[in-house]
């Protein structure tokens, strides 16, 4: 089968690998139709994720048809069409069974943090992802849910990754009515988390990011105000002045480890890696709220250290909220949400690539060219 295979920072190709097979009764392999690349695979591509082996596959956010299931399956059939959560949970462990199903303490025994994701390293379990014709999906009976009737597959491509990412952000800042809330970066997490804020009741949201027209983009998706901070003396003293010198209430970090901005920080999180990426948003959030107010983190960072003025979240009496989604938890409300036109996740996908051209799709992605937002690989046999 054709997939995505990953040579070394920056060197992505296109291959032929062997078929998945079935490993465990629970398993079933699925029949790609689509597959997103996510800036989480960014961190994978630039070489940040430690122990991302040669040969691996990318592509956690993906969408296909049953073509096998394992003994063992009971919730999904043969020919069933699919969202397939990027956490991969057991949902019987003790953080399975709290809803913590992006921390699953099974499906990636060898860690104690991060639970199995598809094609997200050794680090997150070793799995192979769904930038591929077809990927073996373990825990059948667990995450992954037929595509409800009508749904479009390109929005619920979304829903396995982006939609819940954004609300989860949202949620996890304990957004109160009237809240003037922040978000650090426009990106499809950014954009949808700046949507999201709506929903909880905020009064007042405001994107941040330095990508021209990702701001245009955020401020028409999630009728939010979108300033560049390259514009900005500084963005923690713009965001001060413009809450009448108080801070925000919530601020929420949907950048995550490849942030610009600070030099210092970029050289010893980016390029030097003395530290898990560069923290620039983190500590522009925790600058920028309000004493007692809350940070919530969806942007990703590494397995090792960061620097963050943590006395600063001390002696303000922060709280900060960090996680990846929870998918699963989360998937009921949100394919309400998109049924019921509340969220349109489609409108995120600005690019639609062969599985052939990946290569391509990732420098665009990543040089944030043609302004692409979200795009989306197509392999040949989803477009016969
Ligand atoms: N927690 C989760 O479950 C989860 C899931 C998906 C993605 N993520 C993470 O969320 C982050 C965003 O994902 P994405 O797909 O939107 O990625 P993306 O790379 O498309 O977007 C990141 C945006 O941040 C902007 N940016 C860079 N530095 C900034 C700064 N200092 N301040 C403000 N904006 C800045 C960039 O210009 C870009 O538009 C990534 O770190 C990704 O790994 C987390
Ligand atoms: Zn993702
Ligand atoms: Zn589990």
């Amino acid at each position: 089968m054709l997939a995505m295979d990953y040579r070394g920072p920056k060197r992505i190709r296109v291959t032929q690998k062997p078929m998945p097979e079935i490993k465990h009764p629970e398993d079933a392999i699925v029949r790609v139709t689509r597959s997103c690349i996510c800036g989480s695979d960014l961190h994978l591509y630039n070489g940040n994720v430690p122990d991302t082996r040669v040969g691996t596959t990318f592509g956690h956010e993906f969408v296909g048809v049953v073509e096998e299931v394992g003994s063992e399956v009971t919730k999904l059939k043969v020919g069933d069409h699919v969202l397939v959560p990027f956490n991969i949970a057991c949902g019987r462990c003790h953080f399975c069974k709290q809803g913590l199903f992006g921390n699953c303490h099974e499906s990636n025994p060898m860690a104690t943090a991060v639970g199995g994701i598809f094609g997200y390293s050794h680090t997150a379990g070793g799995f192979h992802g769904g930038q591929a014709e077809y990927v073996r999906v373990p825990y059948a009976n667990v995450s992954p849910t037929v595509i409800p009737e009508g749904m479009d597959i390109e929005d619920a491509v979304l829903l396995t990754d982006v939609v819940p990412t954004g609300y989860q952000a949202a949620e996890m800042a304990g957004i109160q009515p009237g809240d003037t809330v922040v978000v650090f970066g426009a990106g499809p997490v950014g954009i949808m988390a700046a949507k999201c804020a709506w929903l909880f009741g905020a009064g007042r949201v405001i994107s941040i990011d330095h990508v021209e027209y990702r701001l245009e983009f955020v401020r028409n998706y999630a009728q939010c105000e979108a300033y560049n901070f390259r514009d900005m003396e500084d963005p923690v003293v713009f965001i001060k002045k413009t809450t009448d010198w108080m801070g925000a209430d919530v601020v929420i970090d949907a950048v995550g480890a490849e942030a610009a901005g600070n030099t210092m920080q970029t050289i010893t999180g980016r390029k030097t890696l003395l530290q898990a990426g560069s923290a620039t948003a983190l500590h522009w959030a925790i600058n920028s709220v309000k004493k007692g107010g809350i940070v919530s983190i969806v942007g990703v960072y590494g397995p090792t250290d960061n620097l963050v003025p943590i006395g600063n979240v001390l002696n303000k009496g922060l709280t900060i909220r960090a996680n990846q989604a929870s998918v699963k938890r989360l998937l009921p409300r949100l394919i309400e949400h998109v049924q019921n036109g509340i969220i349109n996740p489609k409108a995120l996908i600005t690019h639609r690539i062969p599985l052939e051209e990946v290569a391509d799709g990732y420098r665009l992605f990543s040089a944030k060219l043609d302004n692409c937002i979200k795009p989306v690989l197509i392999p040949p046999s989803a477009r016969m």
